[in-house]
């Protein structure tokens, strides 16, 4: 018989650690939706004791999420874990995630803590969260650069205690697949309370073996794997869940295993995850890189034609990509626009199929034919734009090669507008800065610098939409931003006011 592997999806909580990565409440409830849709088995929410919008995501995920396990991340003291039993509250299926590290580097130079005293707040904690009625599981930190006679009294410990799934970290994506193979199979040999548990393997990408570091660990037991769409996160990121997803389809009856994912559901969520992190896959990614089903020579297009299989491995119609046959443009009615919108992933009430259909009229009044990029981009930008403090009111720029760049605009809130002018090197940077101007008061940082701005055609021709792209360092983060127009000035402005936006929302959060 194939042994099922439990999907545990961390998107909501090591993704968000991606560097410029924020996400709104709202957002990530509409990731939970749409992970629950993929079929995942665990959804690792947030961290409710780092911030007030941590605690408020879970609390609210929770609430919507049916199916799948609820999890919420805590660190080894008591004050973490009831910060995650309160937001888990309303979970059909709470899991509290404790961890702590057990590398010595970890414990000697970021927890100024013995080992002893490590494996006492194990102990106490895992029997704290137990006793919360929710399932707990265990994170041994930094597992792979741990002693092993060490980390194997943890875990006994932990089990000891009442954790019900053991998951080992390569929290900086170190070990190799024989080695990490080679861990669980001297935990389980060592510590025999571990084969009573679940285990799991959490594995980063620093040296781009997170995938293989995974599968190691499946094929020396473990049950669950640990990843996040796209394979964002920290640093490199984490293994990604359609690579793990497609292993296992592709190739799970030769390896004895399978899995309860939906993988028609991997190209919408994993656009979603894009369009709402700004973070897009290299086109050469694995099963969602926009090149993973392009063929390129004459001779693999031949073959293709011939027999799809003499050139893919995964059927593409497998992961969800569809290729739409009815092109969209200024005649199309709002019917056709919803269920294109629908087929793209996106699951709009009909409020925002009016706006975004509105926006949509707008741009394909001025545009031929409207692409599935095209729509996909008016999309995400109504959606951007509904998060946020403030509102474009209207701009006006003056520029030219014989005098300054001058930008007036005016910025709309529930407070009402502000207005400011400011000059610059060039109209896209007096935009930029006449809307500092009006958000630094708000934004608590010592100023904002911009780190990147970039503007791409999302299709071709003169009357292509341009997607503006920013990235703003204010107080010590990195907040992303996107616009998009046909008019690339607007686009940068959306774009700028976007980032400036999630700032905002980030300092109110952390002063509430
Ligand atoms: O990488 C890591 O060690 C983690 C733990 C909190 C599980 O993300
Ligand atoms: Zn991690």
């Amino acid at each position: 018989m194939e042994r099922k592997i439990i999907f545990f999806d961390t998107t909501l909580r090591d993704g968000e650690q991606t560097p410029g990565v924020h996400l709104s409440v709202k957002q990530k409830a509409d990731v939970a939706r749409a992970l629950e849709k993929l079929g995942v088995d665990v959804i690792e929410a947030g961290f409710p004791a780092s911030s007030s919008g941590d605690f408020e995501a879970v609390s609210t995920i929770s609430a919507n999420v049916k199916n799948a396990t609820v999890c919420a991340l805590a660190r080894a003291c008591e004050a973490d874990v009831d910060a995650a039993a309160e937001a888990l509250r309303g979970a059909v299926r709470p899991r509290i995630h404790v961890f702590i590290a057990t590398s010595d580097i970890h414990l000697e130079k970021k927890l100024g803590m013995t080992r002893d005293e490590a494996l006492a707040a194990v102990g106490k904690t895992v029997s704290y969260a137990a006793s919360k009625g929710a399932e707990v599981q265990f994170s041994a930190e930094d597992a792979t650069r741990s002693d092993r006679g060490f980390l194997a009294e943890v875990l006994r410990a932990a089990v000891r205690s009442g954790a019900k799934i053991i998951n080992i970290p390569d929290t900086v994506g170190y070990t190799t697949p024989e080695e990490f193979s080679d861990l669980f199979r001297y935990l389980k040999d060592t510590v025999p309370e571990l084969r009573d548990v679940t285990m799991s393997a959490h594995c980063h990408d620093d040296l781009g073996l997170a995938v293989s570091n995974s599968l190691s660990a499946v094929m020396a037991g473990a049950d669950q794997v640990e990843c996040t769409v796209n394979g964002i996160g920290e640093r490199a990121g984490n293994a990604a869940l359609e690579e793990i997803a497609m292993i296992l389809s592709v190739r799970g009856a030769g390896l004895g295993l399978t899995h309860g994912l939906n993988t028609k559901e991997i190209i919408p969520t994993s656009r979603m995850i894009s369009d709402i992190t700004g973070i897009h896959p290299s086109p050469n990614k694995a099963v969602v890189g926009a090149n993973a089903f392009t063929h390129e020579s004459g001779i693999h297009q031949h073959g293709i034609i011939r027999d799809r299989e003499t050139y893919e491995i995964i059927d593409p119609r497998d992961v969800g990509l569809n290729e739409s046959t009815i092109t969209l443009g200024k005649l199309s009615g709002r019917h056709a626009f919803a269920e294109r919108a629908a087929l793209l992933g996106y699951a709009l009430n009909d409020e925002a199929i009016k706006a975004a259909f509105q926006r949509f009229k707008e741009i394909a009044d001025k545009k031929e034919t409207m692409t599935d990029e095209d729509v996909r981009a008016i999309i995400s930008e109504y959606l951007d734009g509904l998060e946020g403090k403030f509102r474009i009111g209207s701009f006006q720029i003056q520029s030219g090669n014989k005098i300054k760049a001058m930008a007036l605009i005016t910025l709309s809130s529930a407070d009402g507008e502000i207005t400011e002018a400011a000059p610059g090197d060039g109209p896209v940077d007096a935009s930029f800065n006449a809307i500092n101007k009006i958000a630094e008061p708000f934004m608590k940082s010592d100023g904002v610098a911009l780190v990147s701005y970039g503007i791409t055609a999302v299709t071709e021709g003169t009357d292509a939409l341009g997607e503006a792209k920013v990235k703003i360092r204010a107080g010590g983060a990195l907040y992303t931003g996107r616009g998009v127009s046909t008019d690339i000035i607007k686009a940068s402005i959306k774009a700028y006011l976007n980032a400036v936006n999630k700032r905002i929302s980030a300092a109110e959060s952390a002063s509430e």
